[in-house]
């Protein structure tokens, strides 16, 4: 057993947490939308207009406050008016990124909306601009938020919708660095603020416009960017970081059986996060010290080898604790620096990588990081305070950080949020709480081997519990099982 220090200072806020940064993304990847999200109205798995109505269940108990379509890489292909209008008239192509399968469409603007609305969540769009026109782009912007007699808002009304949308959050491009056009950030930046120009506030709608940001380390792309940008071209840039368990691409590693030292090589990968939000803020301090401009990490997340029997393109993993740990370690990284990072999505909700939830026909299984997502729902709109650990080392020949931690106030609640990396270990965690008076406290743990799964003949193997923590005075302790995510509440 450890013994730990911590030290929370409820009165020393730092930022507010953008409920965004609990966000997700869904692409037109594997199953994610069909069989995943979408059924179609003929069905026999329940539905609302095509939408699976357990799927929306389950984003709406955690609160998901975004969803970012189409892509992901298909993005950069997608042409937006192929997938309105009568479904059996709908163009069928082929996917070039993912599995060469047909898409036929039949899930499109009209049908993400929808989504969107029975979710309760802010649309984010990711406009194309690798091979799409200008023209293209700004025609879909006014067909979602103009309300005028022109020819846009008279098709969307054709098509079954009277009045426009809300669109807030529109990408202009995706990984345009790589599948979305392999430019260079010179390049990029040109094209993107032409394309920008273009996109324009309609009817009382607001964009708030995000550019193509770094691939993972990529510093010379945020700084080339980051010259041209300024609070009245863009809100945001993104930044795309993937946690591969071995490290290597071409042999990324299993998502449901590894040994000991694959997962702390897990861990520390991803806690590399870490640096890469800290040298792109640096970075973006430089052109804007006022903070107008927002990190956006829309794709984060494990990426491991599919399941053995699955079409490689349709990158469907496993989900165990250690995608549980995983997730407590961004999502704590990206509370404590939500002075810039105003937005997460992780990579993907449904059937494809990290996934919150799989299925299969009319089985569903809520993930370990589902769950993860469900702990953490109360820092959404909180202020982060400050939180330090006196941390340990745990792992084998890998070293990590034995715990990571977060702490968050609203209305009147503190919320912590910790786990305990190790494998191996019992931690005896101690906060020192000052400039909170707790009278009560609620927690919960989410805990198992670090391969524990849910999976469709045991869905509840990995799920929450109601866990002990001790309050005496300002002092809030615990003893946390090994590979093990908390989240207390205090009152
Ligand atoms: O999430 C899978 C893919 O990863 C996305 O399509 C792309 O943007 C990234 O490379």
């Amino acid at each position: 057993m450890k013994k730990i220090s911590a030290y929370i200072n409820a009165k020393d806020v730092r930022s507010t947490i953008a409920p965004e940064i609990y966000g997700h993304f869904s692409e037109h990847l594997g199953r994610c939308i069909y069989d995943g999200i979408y059924v179609g109205e003929n069905s026999s798995i329940p539905n609302v207009r095509g939408i699976r109505t357990d799927i929306t269940e389950a984003f709406r108990k955690i609160k998901m406050p975004v969803l970012r379509w189409p892509g992901g890489c298909f993005a950069d292909t997608y042409h937006w008016i192929d997938a309105v209008g009568d479904k059996k008239l709908r163009k069928k192509e082929h996917n070039v990124h993912w599995g060469g399968v047909t898409e036929d469409n039949s899930f499109g603007t009209h049908e993400f909306f929808d989504l969107c609305e029975q979710v309760g969540c802010e649309p984010y769009l990711a406009g194309n601009l690798g091979s799409g026109t200008i023209q293209e782009l700004s025609e879909w912007i006014e067909y979602i938020t103009l309300d005028d007699t022109s020819p846009m808002p008279e098709l969307r009304r054709k098509n079954g919708r009277e009045k426009p949308w809300k669109l807030k959050y529109l990408g202009i491009g995706n990984e345009n660095w790589g599948c979305g056009g392999n430019m260079r950030p010179e390049y990029y930046i040109d094209e993107y603020i032409r394309y920008q120009t273009f996109c324009r506030d309609h009817s009382g709608n607001h964009l708030f416009k995000i550019a193509c940001g770094p691939n993972a380390a990529d510093y010379n792309w945020t700084e080339t960017i980051m010259k041209r940008l300024n609070k009245d071209n863009a809100r945001g840039i993104s930044l795309h970081y993937y946690t591969v368990p071995t490290g290597n691409w071409n042999k990324k590693g299993s998502g449901r059986s590894f040994s000991n030292e694959e997962y702390y090589s897990t861990i520390s990968g991803t806690l590399q996060m870490e640096e890469l939000l800290k040298r792109h803020s640096h970075i973006m301090d430089a052109y804007d010290p006022n903070r107008d401009i927002g990190l956006i990490v829309d794709e984060w997340g494990v990426w491991c080898d599919v399941e053995e029997g699955t079409n490689p393109g349709f990158l469907y993993q496993q989900n165990t604790m250690r995608d549980a740990i995983v997730a407590a370690c961004n999502l704590n990284l990206f509370n404590v620096h939500s002075d810039r990072v105003v937005m997460a999505n992780l990579a993907q909700a449904v059937n494809v990588l990290q996934s919150l939830v799989l299925t299969e026909g009319e089985k569903i299984t809520l993930t370990p990081t589902y769950h993860v997502f469900d702990l953490f729902s109360s820092h959404q709109g909180g202020e982060s305070v400050y939180c330090f650990v006196e941390n340990t080392e745990a792992g084998g020949n890998i070293k990590i950080p034995m715990i990571t931690s977060s702490a968050s106030i609203k209305d009147g609640k503190l919320t912590v949020t910790f786990a305990n990396c190790s494998l191996e270990e019992d931690a005896e965690i101690t906060f020192d709480i000052t400039g909170f008076d707790a009278k009560k406290a609620s927690a919960r743990i989410l805990t198992g081997n670090c391969c524990d799964l849910n999976d469709f003949e045991t869905p509840d193997k990995v799920v929450p519990k109601e866990f002990s923590v001790s309050l005496n005075g300002r002092y809030m302790s615990a003893v946390v099982p090994p590979c093990s995510v908390v989240s207390v509440i205090l009152e």
